[in-house]
């Protein structure tokens, strides 16, 4: 494996690389790699020639009171689990590299970024969609790939590839979660024993949901009052929020006549966490967490 600290030689290899007609599979992190992105980079490995993960703590899609200082980082084990999922080149630039002084052209969605954590975090998916842009141009992938977990964030990164005529295939990778339904995140880390316990409310509530859902009922407002009370009920979790939309479109939506997304986001005590389900008909990978789920 390659560790690669400046993007005019991630690019320029990246450039050798197509010359050459090799297949380039990318993910994208900000690092303290657990198996959610393990998975990611198993996904990206079967479908390319060379696989390219970058670890770079975005400052640009942290607000002014987030956690961009205190975001865990271990590069060494980062570096080693990389090197155990087979990558062959690790882009690691720092922030004064990949962002010029003055630099004053950013990548903005203006639809799908309005509702959800995009109404909780100005200007996050600003920060993302422009990093992620700076990336593609960099390592010039042939297909990239993104966490389900993410949601919000997947469909932006969709969008913004159709729109912008990205040539890279966006592949969607499941959620993948602890073995108590915790779903994996490196901001677990910053939860006590008792927090970490109190966090797999998230998961009950969106098996609850699924419940409900499969017993016949598809009016959001009675699905989304008992998630409520089921999460407000535990200590230290308070509600940021639940909300029913559009898979596709992230609209809200009154009734699951259609794949709909259960996003939900909490603060255990100040830690942010997101988890999210499908209800409607659903994905493969969809289906499988929901069988699961029962
Ligand atoms: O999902 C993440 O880890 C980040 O938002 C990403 C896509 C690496 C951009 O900084």
């Amino acid at each position: 494996m390659q560790i690669i600290h400046t993007p005019l030689e991630m690019q320029e290899c990246a450039m050798g690389l197509k010359r050459a007609g090799k297949v380039i599979g990318f993910v994208p992190t900000m690092g303290f790699l657990h198996e959610g992105h393990l998975s990611l980079m198993r996904i990206a490995r079967e479908q390319c020639d060379v696989l390219v993960v970058s670890i770079f703590v975005n400052p640009t899609q942290f607000g002014p009171n987030e956690d961009l200082d205190a975001y865990p980082r271990d590069f060494k084990r980062d570096e080693a689990l990389c090197r155990e999922a087979k990558v062959d080149f690790l882009f690691y630039p720092e922030p004064t590299n990949m962002y010029a002084d003055n630099a004053s052209v950013w990548v903005e969605e203006e639809s799908l970024s309005s509702v959800l954590c995009g109404a909780s975090r100005p200007g996050h998916f600003r920060g993302v969609c422009t990093v992620v842009a700076k990336l593609f141009n960099l390592v010039q992938p042939d297909l990239a790939v993104f966490g389900e977990k993410d949601a919000q964030q997947l469909r932006i990164i969709e969008r913004m590839v159709r729109d912008l005529n990205f040539p890279v295939e966006i592949v969607r990778g499941p959620i993948v979660r602890e073995s108590d339904g915790l779903a994996m995140s490196s901001r677990n880390k910053y939860l006590s024993p008792e927090q970490r316990k109190n966090a797999i409310c998230l998961r009950k509530a969106l098996d609850a949901a699924t419940r409900m859902f499969r017993k016949g009922e598809h009016n959001v407002e009675p699905i989304r009052s008992v998630m409520e009370e089921m999460i407000s009920a535990v200590p230290e979790v308070r509600i940021d929020y639940i909300e029913f939309v559009d898979e596709q479109t992230l609209c809200m939506v009154n009734r699951i006549d259609r794949p709909v997304l259960v996003a939900i986001a909490v603060r255990v005590g100040s830690t942010r966490l997101i988890d999210n389900g499908v209800l409607g008909s659903m994905s493969g990978a969809h289906k499988v967490a929901v069988k699961n789920a029962l």
